[in-house]
């Protein structure tokens, strides 16, 4: 090949004019999705690790020792951050592996506990118990894996009752899950208790610490030590953690431990049942990068723990200090008590109407002064309670340095929003009747009509993504549950058709 058909740095070029279309990784502006140390050092460390593992392929660890040697030492470090340090019988008997992220390490500590739960008899649909406010990758693996997911309400705190809780146990109980914290309102579940009763009733426990496993160990709680949520409860059979969330490790990178060898093993695929070479996966891909293991394995080197606890520290600091300027906020408040740098926020509807701050509004208002929130709709119980509609945050290192425009931003997108009542749909509703009536599932070409009537999905003249959330949201939040992740799957499929824009 003499040279490329278009020089490299044109070609990189092109990409940089790409990337100036996206919400900034860096600097604290989008509170969701990116985790940002604020350690610019520590961003170049990890690239450089990439670098060096980039022809790599992570599939097989006997012909690229290095890759087995990089997921012991990353394995060895989150293992002690969860607790599983133990004496050396204990900690001997905590393994696992690092996966993609947070989704796969759910998707297999749901796969791993099914298998052992058919082996030990099981027969039938196995349910997978978990809160409400338990991540949506448990919905995902229910639905690839074939489990019946049952879900318990939630307090209004946004943590679980473990007596509610633990009255759902019961033998078709494949795996019981809880959340340290949750993601949607930052709740630390009664990890102990509910340990206790599955333990009693023989039931496995997943603990979901990916957004919290590597800042909670060092979180400070309002009375002294936070109540053991790890691997030191003894009914908690497996913990996943994401080092490409408070691990600021580029993504692609979680790490899922079980207790015990037998039911590590169980996580496992292995084939010889056809022509090709031996396939034995611990996880879902076959081929695989290493480069983001290499830039975890990488950053834990030069962070250690005291690093790790550093970091966690400015995270708690900015997260009271954030919460103490929006309880401030006429019209607004932080939902529950938030256990790690996560903070939804909610209406205050102990105010008038007239003062409430609509949270989807609210949003919209932020982004437009340049603070990029998430929205959450809110959600019907099975019990008949509503969770309300929050904003969500999550608060990194470096939001500690942008405290004071932050603060000051949400609050004047508030004094801009304040007693607009929630986007009203009724309108759209009746529009959509016509067209969206009826059981059967939507096919494309109508979801798109659909879209095109909201405006939405670049078909009818209408824009790719909507400038203000605040509707959608509020249809979303209006419209039966299958019809609106319909209609959001049309509207981000249509996102990657060729031809789009
Ligand atoms: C508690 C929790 N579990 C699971 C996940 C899924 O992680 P990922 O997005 O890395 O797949 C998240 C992501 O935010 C999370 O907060």
């Amino acid at each position: 090949m003499r040279g490329f058909r278009i020089p490299a740095d044109e070609i990189l070029a092109e990409l940089e004019r790409l990337r100036a279309a996206d919400a900034p990784t860096h600097g604290g502006h989008v509170l969701s999705y990116v985790y940002d140390s604020g350690l610019a050092e520590l961003d170049e460390l990890a690239a450089r690790a990439i670098r060096a593992v980039q022809p790599v392929n992570g599939l097989d660890p006997t012909t690229f020792p290095s890759v087995a040697a990089l997921e012991r030492d990353v394995v060895s470090f989150v293992r002690e951050m969860l607790g599983g340090g133990g004496d050396a019988t204990e900690r001997d008997e905590i393994v696992g592996n690092v996966t993609s992220g947070g989704t796969e390490s759910c998707l297999l500590a749901v796969k791993t506990a099914r298998d052992l739960w058919r082996r030990v008899g099981g027969v039938g649909t196995p349910r997978l118990l978990a809160p409400v406010s338990v991540h949506a990758a448990f919905h995902k693996a229910a639905e690839y894996l074939g489990l019946e997911l049952d879900l318990v309400p939630v307090e209004a705190s946004g943590a679980v009752d473990a007596g509610r809780f633990a009255a759902r146990l019961g033998p078709d109980v494949a795996l019981a899950v809880v959340s340290a914290p949750s993601y949607p309102h930052a709740a630390l579940d009664p990890v102990a208790e509910i340990a206790a009763a599955a333990a009693e009733a023989g039931v496995s426990l997943h603990v979901d610490a990916c957004i919290g496993g590597l800042v909670l160990p060092f979180w400070r709680g309002d009375v002294g030590e936070l109540p053991a949520w790890d691997l030191r409860v003894p009914g908690v059979t497996s913990i996943s953690a994401d080092l490409h969330k408070f691990g600021y490790a580029p993504k692609g990178v979680s790490v899922l431990l079980h207790r015990g060898r037998d039911r590590h093993r169980a996580q496992y695929f292995a084939t010889t049942g056809w022509p090709g070479y031996p396939v034995v996966n611990p996880t879902i891909l076959g081929s695989k990068s290493a480069g983001a293991l290499a830039a975890a394995w990488a950053i834990i080197r030069a962070l250690g723990a005291e690093g790790f606890a550093e970091l966690a520290a400015r995270c708690q600091d900015a997260t009271a200090s954030l919460a103490a300027t929006i309880d401030g906020i006429e019209g607004l408040r932080v939902v529950g008590r938030p256990v790690g740098p996560l903070l939804a926020v909610a209406a205050d509807d102990g105010v008038a109407p007239e003062a409430r701050v609509d949270p989807h509004h609210w949003a919209d208002a932020a982004r437009r002064h340049g603070w990029i929130l998430q929205s959450q709709p809110g959600l019907a119980q099975s019990d008949g309670t509503r969770l309300p509609a929050t904003t969500h945050l999550t608060i990194t290192p470096v939001t500690a340095g942008v405290l004071a425009p932050l603060g000051a931003g949400l609050v004047a997108a508030a004094d801009e929003v304040r007693g607009r009542p929630s986007a009203d749909v009724t309108p759209l509703l009746g529009a959509l009747a016509g067209l969206a009536g009826g059981d059967a599932p939507l096919d494309s070409a109508t979801a798109g009509a659909v879209l095109a009537r909201l405006g939405l999905g670049g078909t009818g003249g209408g824009s790719a993504l909507p400038d203000e959330t605040a509707p959608l949201l509020a249809l979303i939040e209006a419209v039966p549950a299958p019809l609106a992740e319909r209609l959001l799957t049309e509207l981000l499929a249509r996102l990657v058709e060729p031809g789009a824009r």
